[in-house]
């Protein structure tokens, strides 16, 4: 794997990588993408492969501005619109009817396609050398945690890579919000920077509610973004209480949350969460990779309050720890320790 700085010369090769049909990760205001050229149905069937990630699950297409939309998607309605102009370039991806020339392999054969402008100098300076879309997943293998680093990349795929572009850690640190507009309502199918409340002064109307969002967002699986450590949820007067019962079963066990106890058991480590929610979200994915670095078998984490973005927050918890949305286990349960009873 080649790591390059984000220097325009770097920005130059890496489009040239891409129209050879190759791979490269590139920093987003996000997380890190794993980019193809989105027209290209062998580079695009490379993503899948370095992920490990099923085929019929879809991925976003990156745009340079919204003025390409309409190169990719059709009956675009007014909302899209208005959304693009408040959100673009922004941590927002729209979910359009797709136009018939898109790539099966991109859409997961639906009839839709997501697309976004990212917020990060180097997406955009990447997007223009281009010239056209960027099909780019989360740049991380199929259900772990996301990358937020070009050293993450680099742990997560290595030389499945061609190229990484490192722009530094990503300022936002969680996966973009994610809303559906190919239906008479408009839904949200993954929370994120972008709040639902946010979504909604824009459009001055209520939004459907999120309880089919797996029907229609097939790769958004309820055990994503998961550490090897066992995560375990806690509210804020239930910690003493989760680490105890794990603790007593022998287990290295570690804490996430920007408040504690005064008194934590010996040789239970401690993964700080600085106070603001952004902030929280800047360092959650850093605080889970570092939590299998140091080798611990359990991670009590500790919900934040369900408000703005701690809704996000919140989801991509439940989905570390294996949950679903309302706290059902998902399909796919974390496999139990040996000797453990769950
Ligand atoms: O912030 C982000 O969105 C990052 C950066 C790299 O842009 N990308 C990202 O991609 O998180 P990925 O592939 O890890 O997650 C994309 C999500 C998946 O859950 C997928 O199912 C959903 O978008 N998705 C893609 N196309 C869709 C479609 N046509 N309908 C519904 N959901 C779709
Ligand atoms: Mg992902």
């Amino acid at each position: 794997m080649n790591e390059l700085s984000a220097s325009s010369a770097n920005v130059d090769q890496a489009a040239a990588v891409l129209r050879a049909g190759g791979l490269v990760a590139f920093p987003t205001e996000t997380v890190y993408g794993l980019g193809a050229d989105a027209r290209n149905p062998a580079a695009v069937a490379r993503i899948f492969a370095a992920k490990g990630r099923p085929a019929d699950h879809p991925l976003i297409v990156h745009l340079a501005h919204a003025g390409q939309l309409t190169a990719w998607a059709r009956d675009i309605p007014d909302a899209a619109w208005r959304l693009a102009e408040a959100f673009w370039p922004g941590p927002l991806t729209l979910v359009l009817p797709r136009l018939p020339d898109v790539l099966d392999a991109v859409t997961g054969g639906l009839d839709t396609v997501a697309l976004r402008v990212p917020d990060h100098p180097v997406a955009l300076a990447l997007l223009a050398a281009f010239g056209d879309g960027i099909a780019a997943p989360s740049a991380n293998r199929y259900g772990c945690v996301s990358p937020t680093s070009a050293q993450d990349v680099h742990e997560e795929l290595g030389n499945r890579v061609d190229l990484v572009l490192d722009g530094g850690r990503c300022p936002i640190g969680i996966e973009s919000t994610i809303v559906d507009l190919s239906s008479t309502k408009a839904r949200i199918l993954r929370p994120g920077n972008v709040t639902e409340s946010a979504v909604r002064r824009v459009l001055g109307e209520p939004l459907a509610t999120e309880s089919n969002r797996f029907v229609r967002s097939p790769g958004n699986k309820p055990s994503h973004y998961a550490p090897r450590a066992r995560v375990v949820l806690a509210a804020p007067e239930e910690v003493e209480l989760r680490i105890g019962e794990w603790h007593k079963r022998g287990q290295r066990v570690g804490l996430l949350a920007s408040h504690w106890p005064t008194t934590l058991p010996d040789n239970v480590t401690l993964l700080p969460l600085p106070e603001s929610v952004q902030k929280q979200a800047h360092e959650l994915y850093h605080c889970l990779r570092q939590a299998d670095h140091l080798g611990l078998e359990v991670l009590v984490a500790v919900m934040p309050p369900d408000v703005g973005l701690g809704h996000a927050l919140r989801d991509r918890l439940r989905r570390a720890a294996g949950l679903g949305d309302n706290g059902e286990p998902a399909q796919v349960q974390p496999q139990p320790l040996p000797g453990v009873e769950p």
